[in-house]
């Protein structure tokens, strides 16, 4: 076989006059007439021009040559030279060409289902591409984003091990312990009646090893949930997971926005520059959401009080609601600047109708013009159209949309609202990068259905250290030592110092109502583990494939995952899952399965 001495995408005029060799993929091929045939040759690092002089070529070349059809592997030798037909400012190998001495086809290839070029993958739906993903991941953008995502986890494990972490493995078959998800099971063959669970994340091995001593921990590392994928979440993914010993939160913090500091410099030559920090509570108020994308304005305003001097039923029924964990019922607005114009009757009837899936009953809007309020409400909001002005700074041709309910409700349906207005009216700025840290997360949310407290992070969270003496007496108002890396409104990794005292993590667990009996039976290993010598102790997880989707600048998950999942949880390509045969379920003592609910 000829010896590949380039990659196609390398050559540059500094190579004419050379004999060279490369080998690849048939982009495509054309036959210019006047005894040439062309060919661009395609590899991981781009694509070559190749030139057939048919006249003086041997005759099997010729032949070979002929008979080349697209994604056929080949190698080539030849002598590089300056384009003889002037260059294609459009391809970084533009300038050059090989004109071929020697043709080796190391693989005829069947007709391509799908061919990997960006236009092809435009049109052709994301199944087939999924099916036949050998040939998907051709496409340069895909070998940029394979390439890319290299360039992170290399980055990350440079950086971690450069402060002293140590990449430990944890194991894959282990038991349930609860991250809030489903978890996979594998039944055991030499356990009869037993099974293992895939883990949801690596959190009580890493806890463990703090506690062997490790002092600090990073593993990349692969995470299962059996839960519904959306557009950035897969039953599969990957963390970048950290721990640290005799730590307080900003140690963990300081630490992780050196990180992306330092990625973002080594990949943009970026400077995210210092990263703001925010409450939890900030971010609900005025965001109505825990991961505020903070690239443009639309602020939540709670003017409850102000709507509690308003003759209007909807805004009145709304103050008197009370949620389950005890909150009054709000009436919250968004100002939009120009709105006036902007919003029309359709749009503003379209998120009526659009909020109803957060269960609101609608959005009651009023336009400000020189003439004053104006829509169906304005009558209504006179007695406090001064205050409501100057509260939210409005100008004329501003329009003020409103969300009046129970605060849960209220609050999500402001912070989908603000983001749906901030797409629909093109507020988000390209090329921004907002970091931010939300911190003092409670420690716990009342689950109505279960009538309990449950923990908001995992119950291995610990609270703040100036929370230790309300954990019993005001559960609902604890804060946690948890922090979330939020990026452009998307959270990149989320994490919180741990409690390390067993008599502490007891309590959390007869808080969430796990009893004596029960939090051994799962977790005696950790409390075994937390009375021998527990070191204070933190960390943090990062959405790898998360991170990546955010630098290659994609909203599907898909794309930065190699071999990823469909919305049906389903790989096309290797037909999984699928069925097993009876003598396999037999060995594993499994029956056969029941038939799904109805
Ligand atoms: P958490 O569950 O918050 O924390 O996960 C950490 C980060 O992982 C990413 N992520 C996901 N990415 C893709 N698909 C999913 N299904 C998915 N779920 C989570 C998010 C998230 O911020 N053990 C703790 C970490 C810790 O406390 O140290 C944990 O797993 O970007």
């Amino acid at each position: 076989m000829l010896k590949r001495t380039h990659f196609c995408g390398h050559l540059r005029p500094v190579h004419a006059g050379q004999s060279v060799t490369i080998c690849g993929w048939v982009n495509t091929y054309r036959d210019q007439g006047k005894g040439l045939f062309f060919i661009d040759l395609r590899d991981k690092e781009g694509l070559a021009q190749v030139v057939f002089d048919l006249e003086s070529s041997a005759d099997d070349v010729v032949t070979a040559a002929h008979a080349l059809r697209r994604e056929d592997v080949v190698a080539v030798q030849g002598t590089v030279r300056l384009r003889a037909g002037g260059a294609n400012p459009k391809l970084a190998t533009g300038e050059v060409e090989v004109v071929v001495e020697r043709l080796e086809v190391l693989n005829k290839a069947e007709t391509p289902p799908i061919l990997p070029d960006e236009h092809d993958a435009e049109k052709i739906n994301e199944e087939t591409r999924l099916r036949y993903r050998y040939i998907d991941l051709r496409r340069p953008r895909m070998q940029h984003i394979l390439k890319t995502r290299s360039r992170i986890t290399k980055f990350a494990r440079d950086y971690f091990a450069g402060n002293g972490f140590m990449e430990i493995e944890t194991p894959l078959l282990i038991k349930s312990t609860p991250e809030g998800a489903r978890d996979f099971i594998v039944p055991s063959r030499l356990h009869p009646g037993s099974w293992y669970a895939l883990p949801q994340s690596p959190q009580l091995f890493k806890q463990i090893l703090m506690v062997a001593g490790c002092d600090r921990y990073m593993q990349i590392c692969r995470c299962l949930r059996d839960e519904d994928p959306r557009a950035d979440r897969q039953a599969e993914f990957s963390q970048i997971d950290l721990e640290m010993s005799f730590v307080e939160r900003e140690d963990v913090m300081s630490m992780m926005t050196g990180f992306v500091r330092g990625l973002w410099t080594e990949l943009f030559q970026y400077d995210i520059g210092q990263v703001p920090m925010m409450t939890y509570a900030e971010a609900m108020e005025r965001f109505g959401i825990d991961r505020p994308d903070t690239r443009f304005d639309l602020h939540i305003h709670d003017v409850s009080d102000l709507a509690a001097g308003c003759d209007f039923k909807v805004f009145q029924e709304a103050l008197a609601k009370r949620s389950p964990a005890g909150r009054k019922g709000v009436v919250k607005c968004i100002r939009v600047p120009g709105g006036a114009e902007k919003l029309t009757r359709k749009m503003t009837d379209g998120y009526s109708e659009w909020v109803r899936t957060f269960k609101a009953g609608g959005v009651p809007v009023v336009k400000l013009t020189a003439n004053g309020f104006e829509t169906g409400i304005a009558k209504f909001l006179e007695p406090i159209k001064d205050r409501l002005i100057e509260r939210l700074g409005l100008q004329v041709g501003d329009a003020v949309l409103f969300a009046c309910d129970s605060w849960e409700v209220a609050t999500k349906t402001m912070g989908e609202l603000r983001l749906k207005l901030a797409g629909d009216l093109g507020l988000i700025p390209e090329g921004r990068w907002n970091f931010l840290w939300v911190i003092d997360f409670p420690m716990f949310e009342w689950d109505d259905d279960g009538k309990r407290w449950v923990a908001l992070h995992h119950p291995f969270t610990s609270p703040n250290p100036d929370q230790f003496g309300i954990l019993e007496s005001d559960p609902g108002a604890c804060l946690s030592a948890g922090y979330d890396l939020v990026l452009n409104g998307s959270e990149i990794a989320g994490g919180s110092i741990r409690i390390h005292r067993m008599d502490v993590q007891e309590r959390v667990f007869k808080l969430i109502g796990l009893t004596a009996e029960d939090a051994n039976a799962k977790f005696g290993f950790l409390l075994s583990a937390l009375r021998h010598g527990a070191p204070p102790h933190g960390g943090i997880a990062f959405g790898l494939d998360r991170l990546v989707m955010h630098i290659v600048g994609t909203d599907n998950i898909r794309d930065v995952i190699a071999f990823p999942k469909t919305q049906s949880g389903g790989d096309l390509m290797i037909e999984a899952p699928g069925p097993v045969d009876l003598a396999q379920l037999q060995e594993l003592h499994v029956r056969q399965a029941l038939p799904p609910k109805a």
